[in-house]
């Protein structure tokens, strides 16, 4: 099962790849998360992106490349993997293709979740995020069980430094400029669908349940 989950900024991306990651039993390989854990620990690569993303700009395809592609080709992504976030550039897409061609694994499935402006903005001015383990709110549609603290560790939920509004602004500019030409790839490719991002998280999931058992007709407990 190898998956790429494509999609603006605060479409839920992350949301439904943490509900596939727990029923396929594949990593979830977010290289935004990836990124932000390189900037937590001072690495020099994180050094390095920092100031792409908290400008909302997009990190330089050779970086993202790199970290990507190590990251599933190890071991435990061996049954399959989540992308999510990656790959956001046409050079991104064919690097990701190629190294998939060569090891004879093509993707599965391309999900693209697409989701209004409004609502994009309305999801990330209430996300908050656990700066301890990584998971994910929103105010609204997915409060913690106790206001303002993690439901896992009880750490102080924050807000995304990229989550400015000014920010969010730079951010939808590059998707348009340099991921929206992705869907394009990936439809001629095929096995690719959309799914209607602003419904509510199990409208959402349902949606990607019905691609998924489509395409792998040995998937019966999503
Ligand atoms: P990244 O972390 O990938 O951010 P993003 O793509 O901008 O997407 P988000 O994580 O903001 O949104 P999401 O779609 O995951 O939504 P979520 O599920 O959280 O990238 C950040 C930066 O890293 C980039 O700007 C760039 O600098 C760099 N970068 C990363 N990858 C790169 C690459 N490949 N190349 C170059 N640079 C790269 O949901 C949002 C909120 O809505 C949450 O609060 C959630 O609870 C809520 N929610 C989710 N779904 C629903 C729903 N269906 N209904 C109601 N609420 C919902
Ligand atoms: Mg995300």
């Amino acid at each position: 099962m190898r998956l790429i989950l494509l999609g603006p900024p605060g479409a839920g991306k992350g949301t439904l790849a943490a509900r596939l990651t727990d029923r396929l039993s594949v990593p979830h390989l977010a290289s935004g998360d990836i990124l932000r854990a390189e900037i937590r620990q001072g690495s020099d690569l994180g050094t390095a992106v920092q100031k792409y993303m908290d400008s909302g700009q997009l990190v330089p395809d050779d970086v993202v490349i790199q970290v990507m592609i190590h990251s599933l080709t190890q071991p435990d992504c061996a049954a399959g993997f989540i992308l999510d976030g990656f790959p956001r550039t046409l050079p991104q897409a064919q690097a990701l293709n190629d190294k998939l061609t060569d090891s004879g694994l093509p993707i599965d499935s391309v999900i693209y979740l697409d989701a209004d402006e409004e609502v994009i903005i309305a999801r990330l001015a209430g996300r908050r995020v656990c700066p301890l383990c990584g998971a994910n709110y929103h105010l609204q549609t997915m409060p913690p069980a106790k206001y303002g603290k993690c439901d896992r560790d009880d750490a102080d939920l924050q807000t995304r430094p990229d989550d400015d509004p000014e920010v969010i602004r730079t951010r939808l500019q590059e998707y348009h400029r340099l991921t929206q030409p992705l869907l394009e790839y990936y439809a001629a490719a095929g096995r690719f669908a959309r799914l209607d991002g602003n419904k509510n998280i199990d409208q959402v999931y349902r949606q990607a349940q019905q691609v998924l058992t489509k395409t792998f007709s040995s998937i019966d407990d999503l």
